[in-house]
């Protein structure tokens, strides 16, 4: 036997949007439940034996699948143990009680965007160099670069041998003897804006990544996370340098 629930609820637990959106999303009539235009909030539906479509494809929940961005503060770890003690990044979510995993790492000095999923094959998509996920960092570093030598960051750097991927650099600010400026590249290697800033003579010494394509922190405070959408989702393989956008 199965259980009925609210319409809103199940939208929402399909990954399609979040509670709030999923009711607009029904106010508009744009779901039907065995055919008949649902616009009243509230109605009890059995997902097993009625079909819910949103603009006539059928809705189907992927249930446990979950997407979070974490603000990872500094001095936490992105492994899911760590043998030395130090915190660990999911010790931060609280509320959530499915299983999340990092997607990539950050180092223990970086903070910023981290995306944690259950999702192993969007873990994979976001990771594997053919779809070139960009992530963008902003980085403070020692010493005031010149355009000429951050075109070579541009360009691509040999790192322990291999030149780095073309990368795309803006300078933010310049104060006396350091410089914030914005890095977004889409490789994955282990401290690698690190090695690309040292590498150039200009150490950094405070880093944090501000996006994965183009979504943004967008004010999400430090060890906060949120919940993705289905829209944030697709933000992250936005392919278009997002270096303007709102962090
Ligand atoms: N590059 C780094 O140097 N460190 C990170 O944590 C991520 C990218």
């Amino acid at each position: 036997m199965s259980e009925t629930v609210r319409l809103q609820k199940y939208l929402a637990g399909c990954g399609i949007a979040s509670r709030r959106k999923a009711e607009e999303i029904i106010t508009q009539g744009r779901i039907t439940v065995d055919g008949e235009v649902v616009t009243a909030m509230g109605v009890q539906i059995n997902p097993d034996r009625q079909k819910i479509c949103l603009d006539g494809k059928v809705v189907t929940p992927h249930d446990d699948l979950l997407y979070v961005l974490l603000n990872k503060p500094q001095g936490y770890v992105t492994t899911l143990s760590d043998p030395q003690g130090r915190p660990i990044v999911t010790s931060l979510l609280h509320g959530i009680n499915t299983r999340l995993f990092p997607v990539g790492r950050l180092d223990l000095d970086t903070e910023g965007a981290l995306i944690l999923t259950n999702d192993g094959d969007l873990a994979q998509k976001i990771q594997h160099p053919s779809h070139e996920v960009t992530k963008t960092y902003e980085a403070q570093v020692l010493g005031l670069p010149s355009e000429k030598i951050l075109q070579k960051l541009e360009q691509g750097i040999l790192l322990e041998g291999k030149k780095t991927a073309p990368a795309k650099v803006m300078i933010i600010t310049r104060q006396t003897g350091t410089t914030t400026l914005r890095i977004t590249i889409h490789e994955g290697r282990k401290r690698q804006v690190r090695k690309m800033f040292q590498a150039i003579g200009h150490p950094v010494f405070h880093l944090k990544r501000i996006a994965y394509g183009h979504l943004f922190l967008q004010g999400l405070l430090t060890g906060k996370y949120r919940i993705l959408t289905p829209e944030d989702l697709k933000k992250i393989f936005i392919k278009k340098i997002p270096l303007q956008s709102n962090k």
